[in-house]
């Protein structure tokens, strides 16, 4: 037994038994063997966190990362939606010495207000109606590594403060709970509302901003800094559609660098990814792109109108909407491939579902099928 054996059993054996122990064998094996499995799925999927970009902007966020990877600093990552905070905050996390130990991601958005303090904190036994067992929270979970605490703007003043002395004091307490556990976490926010802002305005405490913003890296938006946009696209056709020799017509790429880009990079992939979905040729030409971004690029004066922003906010949701419910069809109603293909969190593509009211129900006669309410 000291030297590895994973059991052993008495004679006379019963074959009962031994048809147990065998059988809890094979499943270990398969444990095993699916760690492995995901352990380099991890390793070479969401570590991949390839920061594309060409301009001076990016390359200074690059210098920035590189300087924070090794360090315990609190980093507050600002900037629009879609700039691509995520993966900002996985790459001080992955890059760096402490690559091994946990990162999780927290989206503090999507949390349920009342269950907000016990997801955070974990909770104890008997804690609350259906409280079974106790169970350790997401600090907890990210105890020795990072957590990154997503829309941290969204989080409500009570949990704020309840926040604050978690970092202050290095300890979670359980819901239900006398004991403070000690925990030792590196944090990364990130936010895309202007919390300087919000804090003047009361709706953020100052005590916890200055507390998170230790140093901020901040993401400019991807109109400023368009030079990125002929390197994306192509990292995004390598994405969407590997090993085909799919390219950008120049008149199409000249939409794409006039266009404004409200969405940022994300509006940018998922445009990519809708050319190539629903394109059923060798180029990718203007006629592809949403009309949106069709018309900036077109030689029209959309964007001089006085509503303009407004106007291509819409047309970007319905874009979105639209690109939501074409995935969902190809993934075949399953969530977690829509969210792969998306390019987005489960947590993200959830809001959004609820956002554009799409609804995915299961059928038994057809497995999934997703319709609009
Ligand atoms: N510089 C970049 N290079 C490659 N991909 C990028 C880059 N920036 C963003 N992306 C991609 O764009 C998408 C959005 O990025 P991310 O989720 O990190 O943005 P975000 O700022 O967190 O957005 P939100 O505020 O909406 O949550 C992701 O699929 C990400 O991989
Ligand atoms: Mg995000």
């Amino acid at each position: 037994m000291t030297l590895g054996a994973y059991d052993y059993i008495e004679k006379p054996f019963r074959v009962e038994k031994m048809r147990l122990l065998l059988q809890r064998m094979a499943e270990k094996v398969r444990l095993v063997t699916e760690n492995a499995f995901l352990r380099e799925r991890v390793n070479t999927e969401d570590n991949l966190d390839g920061i594309i970009g060409a301009s001076a902007n990016i390359q200074d966020v690059l210098r920035m990362i590189s300087r924070l990877k090794d360090t315990r600093t609190p980093v507050l990552v600002s900037g629009e939606s879609g700039t691509g905070k995520e993966l900002v905050a996985r790459a001080i996390h992955f890059r760096g010495a402490m690559a091994q130990t946990p990162f999780v991601a927290v989206d503090c958005g999507s949390l349920v207000p009342t269950l907000m303090e016990s997801e955070l904190f974990g909770y104890e036994k008997g804690a609350f109606t259906g409280a079974m067992k106790s169970k350790a929270g997401l600090f907890q979970a990210a105890n020795g590594g990072t957590i990154f605490l997503d829309e941290i703007g969204e989080l409500p003043l009570e949990m704020q403060a309840k926040l604050l002395r978690v970092l202050q004091e290095r300890e979670v307490r359980p819901v239900g709970s006398n004991e403070s556990r000690s925990v030792d976490v590196r944090v990364i926010a990130a936010t895309n509302r202007d919390l300087e802002t919000a804090y003047r305005e009361g709706t953020f405490r100052k005590d916890l901003y200055f507390r998170l913003n230790v140093v901020t890296v901040h993401l400019p938006a991807l109109r400023e800094r368009r030079s990125d946009i002929p390197v994306l696209v192509h990292h995004f056709l390598n994405r969407y559609a590997p090993g085909t020799n799919l390219h950008v017509t120049p008149a199409a790429m000249k939409s794409l660098l006039q266009y404004e880009w409200p969405g940022n990079v994300r509006e940018l992939e998922n445009c990519i990814a809708r050319a190539v979905t629903l394109g059923d040729r060798q180029v990718i030409d203007v006629n592809d792109l949403p009309p949106a971004i069709r018309a900036e690029g077109g030689g029209s004066t959309q964007t001089s109108f006085p509503d303009g922003s407004s106007l291509s906010t819409t047309a970007l949701a319905e874009m979105e909407r639209m690109t939501i419910l074409k995935v969902f069809e190809q993934a075949n109603g399953d969530k977690a491939l829509a969210g792969r293909m998306l390019g987005i969190s489960c947590a993200t593509l959830y809001r959004k579902l609820k956002r554009y009211n799409i609804s995915v129900r299961s059928s038994a006669e057809n497995p999934q099928t997703v319709t609009q309410s």
